[in-house]
């Protein structure tokens, strides 16, 4: 039998590793400049967990969810995203308690068993990151610039930030109560999709990927025109915010994301991804997550960039690699007297590769091409006698000898 790769998962290979080095250490780097501290959390956790944050009206929890009974009959999920699991340590482990606000972030693979194409897949990367103990818009603010700040570090232009306010648990009562009875007017002309989230949770609708659907949701109410005061205001704060620090914005009244615990704020970065316009980013505000998870109640937002998606936009000038060396034993000079001098390579900043294959001289040679080394370190038997090393430069041609 020849194996695959299951559908919709990639094998990141080495020739293309060093680009994910880059955003990994571009996004820790950013992170920790908005004094982020790391986190990491488990693969899996109780289903339930998923259906109660991100919404059993989610397509993430009805359709794609990865569920499996364990031995001990325990029902599991793969984590579809983040923040769930993020949510649970954080209350698990007390650091509530501590200085707040809290502010987290990860890099996490989850599992989404949705329907491949490009820049969708079952196993995707993310990097996050959430920010525990605050209800000031300028938390809303600094979270959207910490992702603009990491999508740059990364050379990536022309993102487009799609922000929109999805209001409070009291302004979103009454708005799908509005979406409800339109709905009703309408039944008729929905989807199937659509009926369910009616009656599970209206606010979805907007989201709906139907063509017919989103004809007839043209003429449905405003989510704007039923913000309560507060909401109005919070959101009017971040726009004023975004505005003086001159980050660009589009204000996408239909923007719900796919998760339902979001509050007030939600936004996403936008891309061309292979030709294609999709989120490489998006999150918001989830002042009620912390409570519904564990009756404590916490303000809370984050976002999370799929990196997947960020791959082939990032600015390959950016990686910026150590020079290669081979350490070339040479004459009566074996592998295994030049490894001292390799480690003493390696000290001083160079990766270092040595003759593992036994190769003759000219073998060495070439292999020094074929692997694209930026010098050869040649050790032979004049070279052992003088105490001297032979380097050459592979880009110039340049050789000198020099004192070990
Ligand atoms: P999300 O929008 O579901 O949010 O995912 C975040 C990002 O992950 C997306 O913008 C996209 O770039 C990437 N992504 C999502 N699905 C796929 C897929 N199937 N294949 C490749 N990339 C994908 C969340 O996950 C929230 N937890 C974000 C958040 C954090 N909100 C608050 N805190």
């Amino acid at each position: 039998m020849e194996y695959k790769k299951p559908k919709g998962t990639r094998d990141i290979l080495p020739n293309n590793y060093a680009v994910w080095q880059l955003m990994e250490a571009k996004a820790k780097d950013v992170a920790g400049r908005f004094n982020y501290a790391q986190i990491r959390t488990p693969t899996f956790e109780d289903a339930s967990l998923f259906l109660r944050s991100v919404g059993d009206s989610s397509d993430i929890v009805n359709k794609e969810m990865y569920i499996f009974k364990d031995r001990g009959d325990r029902v599991m999920a793969l984590r579809p995203e983040g923040t769930a699991g993020v949510v649970r340590a954080v209350v698990e482990n007390g650091l509530l308690n501590e200085a707040l606000p809290l502010k987290l972030f990860y890099f996490a693979n989850c599992f989404r068993y949705e329907n491949p194409q490009a820049g969708r897949y079952r196993e995707l990367s993310q990097f996050g990151v959430e920010c525990f103990g605050t209800q000031s818009p300028n938390a809303d603010v600094e979270l959207i610039l910490l992702g603009k700040s990491f999508l740059e570090s990364i050379g990536i232009k022309n993102t487009t930030l799609q922000i929109n306010s999805i209001g409070c648990k009291t302004c979103r009562a009454k708005y799908n109560q509005a979406m409800r009875d339109f709905a009703k007017e309408n039944n008729n002309q929905l989807c199937p999709d659509c009926k369910r989230r009616a009656e599970q949770n209206p606010l979805r609708m907007l989201d709906c990927k139907n063509t017919d659907c989103q004809k007839i949701l043209q003429n449905a109410p405003k989510l704007k025109d039923y913000l309560c005061d507060e909401c109005n205001q919070h959101f009017a704060e971040v726009l004023k915010g975004l505005d003086t620090l001159g980050v660009e914005y589009e204000i996408v009244d239909t923007l719900v994301r796919g998760l339902d615990y979001y509050t007030k704020t939600v936004f996403e970065f936008e891309n061309e991804v292979d030709g294609k316009k999709m989120a490489v980013g998006g999150g918001g505000r989830y002042d009620d997550l912390v409570a519904e998870i564990s009756g404590k109640s916490c303000p809370a937002l984050g976002f999370a960039c799929g990196l997947d998606r960020l791959e082939s936009l990032v600015d390959k000038n950016l990686i910026q690699n150590k020079p290669l060396a081979l350490i070339v034993n040479a004459g009566q000079v074996s592998t295994a007297q030049v490894l001292p001098i390799a480690q003493k390579i390696r000290n001083l900043g160079y990766n270092v590769e040595c003759n593992l294959a036994e190769r003759s001289f000219s073998a060495q040679m070439k292999y020094a091409n074929k692997i694209n080394a930026d010098f050869v370190f040649i050790v032979g038997d004049e070279e052992i006698q003088n105490g001297t090393i032979t380097i050459k430069n592979l880009k110039t041609g340049e050789q000198t000898t020099k004192k070990l």
